[in-house]
């Protein structure tokens, strides 16, 4: 695992936004991947969300006021903006960033960022047309310019009929962001100069202009892998099939259809230290390319169709005579005798660790948020994970590998 935020205190200032909601999720995010997180509401961050329920989930008091007299006399605001490793702003409504830029102190949170000397990380949350004020952006300019890290926002659907950038980025996002800018300054940046090459998602394969075949895929392992390797310093590529999923951020993203276009992109994103092919890639292609007319039934019996089989990606770069990866990781998804399967499968495609999953329909890995996975090395030895997020999977493996290849 990234050891980024164990052990480490975050400072969360919760802003007055719809988007408060989605900072109580990323109080969970964050005491996931080890941080305690001590949250600090402003006056209008209480319309949205209670102090009470920042409380419970952070497992401690939330702050509120400046002249709180309990508090002054356990910790004092000003301590309060020094005990902690890292501060983040989560909603920065347009409010909150103009009076940071202003260097107001007019309430806890305000006081807090004015007196602090900490890291300080904002995600932005504000509808459309705010965002793009010039007022906003001079805020913004300033608030860099001060050295202050901003996620986001995201496009997207918001709460106002209006779409466009202004969503607050998503608190696992926030918490890569977090571990960037905490890894960066401590120097954890495990895959610093190195290259990854990544692929995800299914493969379409046409049968005709308008059919194809595909796989259940979400692409979410993969992009998490890729959002991963990037966050601990590699520069990566990510060839990935169709999916629904934004690009991860700080990551090269090459979109494919098929498996030969995958095979072909891969190959054009050599070379790389480590390849992680996460991607499912359909086995066979309909023999007959799909011509710019759909194919007609005929009522006359067996769909037209031969399968021939695709290239396999993973095995072609595995066994490249020159070229190939010093790392080279596969993954297995099986319904049954998951170990045995990747024991097998490692031998016959030639690489050098298996990330083996139970895809049977029980388990919901597939297009689901969590992954159960054994670690498969070439001698035989079997790591297994307790049940995680694809996240953590995703750090975890990142953390694996770079450890790999630095010992
Ligand atoms: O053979 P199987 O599909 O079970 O192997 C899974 C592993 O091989 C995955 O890492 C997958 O990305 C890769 N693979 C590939 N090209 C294929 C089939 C699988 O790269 N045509």
């Amino acid at each position: 695992m990234t050891e980024t935020l164990a052990q480490r205190r975050v400072l969360l200032v919760i802003g007055g936004g719809i988007a408060a909601y989605k900072a109580l999720d990323l109080i969970r995010r964050l005491r996931e991947r080890g941080a305690s997180v001590c949250p600090v509401l402003t006056a209008g961050a209480q319309e949205f969300v209670t102090p009470l329920a920042a409380a419970a989930l952070a497992g401690e008091r939330a702050h509120t006021d400046l002249f709180d007299r309990a508090s002054e006399a356990e910790i004092g605001h000003i301590k309060l903006a020094r005990q902690a490793d890292a501060v983040v702003v989560a909603p920065a409504t347009a409010n909150l960033m103009a009076r940071m830029a202003g260097g107001h102190a007019a309430d806890l949170a305000t006081t807090v960022l004015l007196a602090t000397t900490l890291p300080i990380l904002i995600a932005p949350a504000m509808n459309v047309q705010m965002w793009a004020h010039p007022a906003t952006r001079r805020n913004r300019a300033v608030l860099e310019g001060d050295g202050v890290r901003i996620v986001g926002p995201n496009a997207g659907r918001m709460a106002e009929p209006e779409s466009g950038p202004g969503r607050m980025a998503e608190p696992n996002e926030i918490a890569d962001a977090l571990e960037r800018m905490l890894g960066q300054q401590a120097g954890e940046r495990p895959l610093a100069g190195r290259r990854v090459l990544v692929t995800s998602g299914p493969t379409h394969e046409p049968i005709d202009p308008v059919r194809y075949i595909a796989n259940r895929s979400s692409g979410r392992q993969g992009h998490a892998i890729a959002a991963a390797a990037a966050a601990a310093g590699a520069t990566v590529t990510l060839v990935s099939g169709p999916v629904a999923l934004p690009d991860p951020p700080g990551v090269a993203v090459v979109r494919v259809e098929t498996a030969r276009q995958m095979l072909e992109a891969v190959e054009a994103a050599l070379p790389a230290d480590i390849a992680v092919f996460a991607a499912a890639v359909a086995d066979w292609r309909p023999e007959q390319e799909a011509g710019s007319k759909k194919i007609k039934k005929d009522g006359t019996g067996p769909a037209p169709m031969p399968l021939v089989e695709n290239p396999d990606i993973l095995a072609t770069i595995a066994r490249l005579p020159m070229g190939r990866p010093p790392l080279v990781v596969g993954f297995a998804a099986e319904t049954d005798t998951v170990v045995e399967h990747a024991r097998a499968k490692i031998a016959r495609k030639g690489c050098d660790l298996i990330v083996a999953n139970d895809v049977s329909a029980e388990g919901g890995v597939m297009g689901g948020a969590d992954n159960t996975v054994h670690l498969i090395r070439r001698d035989g030895a079997v790591e297994t994970w307790p049940r995680l997020g694809k996240d953590e999977v995703a750090r975890r493996l990142v953390a694996h590998v770079a450890g790999l290849l630095a010992g």
